[in-house]
């Protein structure tokens, strides 16, 4: 990506304050060992997957706008399905969200002039259902997404989840698969990936249950969707509510005991802000993070505790983001959740990708909440779209940080927070593909530069490393139409022996690709 902000401008940029002057005289130092050998986990692609929910202007007004100048034969606008091609979104869960648990797909296929327009509660609005099975499968292909459904298991039943995976996944004739014929789809789609419900531990969602009553609910669903397809990879809800004296370890604990033979994921959720804008508490949210995955994976091992070792269940992380400003309840409407990202999103974006790929062995599928206009990385409108600040560190890992996570020594400076106790000014993730590493750095330190070591203990550093910084003018910065203060900017430098020492920018994400060989 070609920078608008060449190096000269960055340093212009920030040489404004006496303190800044001082603190790129002397930068904190770190030290980071990198072994190729200790492995986390294989990264799962699925760890870079996005979410489109009926919500506001997401699919509505978002990746689907019929008759729009910029949009393709399908309605489909075409620069929004640029940039999520760019993004490399690897996998696209569907349709909601809270909207799922009042969304009957039967509304949502047959010609478009003839399906029901709906009152919707999740969001208050009326879905017209021009956009439904077969729009939302032909997109992900378009895009190259894995699909990922999500049923509704707040007021839909058992039999119309499990007719929903017979739709779309069978190859029998039948009365579902006769109708998906008669829509224009000859061939089953073949969709792994469905989920059991959204957000059922909420008093928001339609048809939340207790922990009890969702898993004998859920288990049911469960095993008439598996018996339809014996391939699917089912996704339970776990908790989603993190508030203070809420259960949420008992939640999963519970919803566990039901369905641990009979899926294949726990979903859980995080949002987090920086409502008391205190950027470095702020800063620490990929420790709560960290923290809840430690927690999960704990009560997942004692769920399994005698059961067969074959039998796995994952973590999926499959709704996350920053999400604080655009959040009032009495937002209804059309142009509700559209958060404006600034770069100290974009840094806890960051460290929280840092953290799924530390977790790799656990977290094996995850969803940024949403692709674009709601609490999302692209932001349209009717003549175009611009990058949020978010989407920068996102396109970074989701295009380069593949094959095996790696367990890094990392000793760095520290902060004293009030959440976390002391926190690491540098925050890090490894990934080692076919001799390749990529290191993903955040200094979060405000002023100061960190003077960074890698040093390689198992292999040595060969050629031109790539170095994508992604920085601004300051953290409260933001991008807008036709205005980028955010984005990335490329340079190189050569590596050679066991060692590279990178200065990694105050407020900045830092991605460093090289290559590696025999030591
Ligand atoms: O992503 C916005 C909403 O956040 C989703 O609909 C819901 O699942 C969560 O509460
Ligand atoms: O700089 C972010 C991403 O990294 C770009 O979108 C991609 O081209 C690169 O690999």
């Amino acid at each position: 990506m070609i920078s608008r902000f060449s190096r000269r401008d960055f340093t212009t940029a920030l040489i404004t304050t006496p303190a800044l002057l001082r603190a790129q005289q002397t930068p904190l130092k770190a030290r980071v060992k990198v072994d190729t050998e200790r492995v986390v986990g294989e990264i799962d692609p699925m760890l870079y997957g996005n979410f489109i929910e009926h919500l506001g202007r997401c699919i509505d007004g978002g990746i689907f706008e019929e008759g729009h100048k910029l949009s393709d034969e399908n309605g489909f606008r075409r620069d929004v399905l640029e940039g999520t091609r760019k993004l490399n979104v690897t996998m696209l869960r569907w349709p909601g969200g809270n909207f799922s648990s009042n969304y009957h797909w039967r509304d949502g296929i047959g010609p478009r002039d003839s399906r029901p327009r709906r009152l919707e509660m999740a969001w208050g609005t009326v879905e017209t259902n021009r956009f439904g099975t077969h729009e939302f499968l032909q997109y992900s292909e378009m895009a190259k997404s894995v699909p990922y459904i999500c049923t509704n298991l707040g007021t839909g039943t058992w039999e119309e989840a499990q007719q929903w995976v017979e739709y779309v996944n069978s190859s029998e004739d039948t009365a579902m698969t006769r109708l998906r014929k008669q829509n224009g789809r000859r061939d089953p789609w073949n969709v792994t990936y469905w989920g059991l419900g959204n957000e059922m531990d909420g008093p928001w969602q339609m048809g939340h249950r207790s922990a009890d009553d969702y898993g004998k609910f859920a288990l049911e669903a469960a095993k008439l969707m598996k018996w339809t397809d014996p391939k699917i990879k089912l996704i339970a809800a776990g908790s989603s509510h993190f508030g203070t004296g809420i259960d949420w370890v008992g939640w999963n604990r519970t919803v566990l005991e039901h369905l641990k033979r009979h899926i294949e994921y726990l979903a859980i959720h995080l949002y987090v802000g920086n409502r008391d804008n205190n950027y470095y508490e702020f800063l620490t949210s990929s420790l709560d993070l960290a923290q809840r995955i430690k927690t999960t994976e704990g009560v997942i091992d004692a769920a399994l505790s005698g059961e067969p070792a074959s039998r796995k269940i994952h973590i999926a992380w499959d709704e996350w983001n920053v999400w604080y400003r655009a959040r009032g309840g009495k937002e209804r409407g059309r142009r509700i959740l559209e958060e404006r990202y600034n770069l100290e999103d974009a840094l806890v974006v960051a460290t929280f990708l840092n953290t799924f790929l530390n977790n790799a062995h656990i977290v094996k599928i995850a969803n940024m909440a949403q692709l674009v206009n709601v609490i999302a990385p692209m932001f349209s409108n009717e003549n175009g779209m611009f990058l949020q600040t978010i989407y920068h560190p996102l396109a970074a890992f989701a295009n380069n940080s593949k094959g095996t996570a790696l367990s890094l020594f990392v000793d760095s400076p520290k902060y004293e927070s009030k959440r976390f106790g002391r926190v690491p000014f540098l925050d890090m993730s490894a990934a080692h593909d076919d001799g390749t590493l990529v290191l993903n750095a955040v200094n979060r330190h405000l002023e100061t530069p960190i003077e960074a070591e890698f040093e390689i203990q198992d292999k040595r550093f060969s050629g031109a490393a790539a170095i994508t910084e992604v920085n601004g003018p300051d953290i409260k910065a933001e991008n807008d139409f036709g205005v980028t203060k955010v984005q990335p900017a490329s340079r190189t430098m050569q590596a050679d022996g066991n060692k590279l020492r990178v200065r990694l920018a105050p407020h900045s994400y830092t991605m460093i690709k090289v290559k590696l060989a025999k030591a």
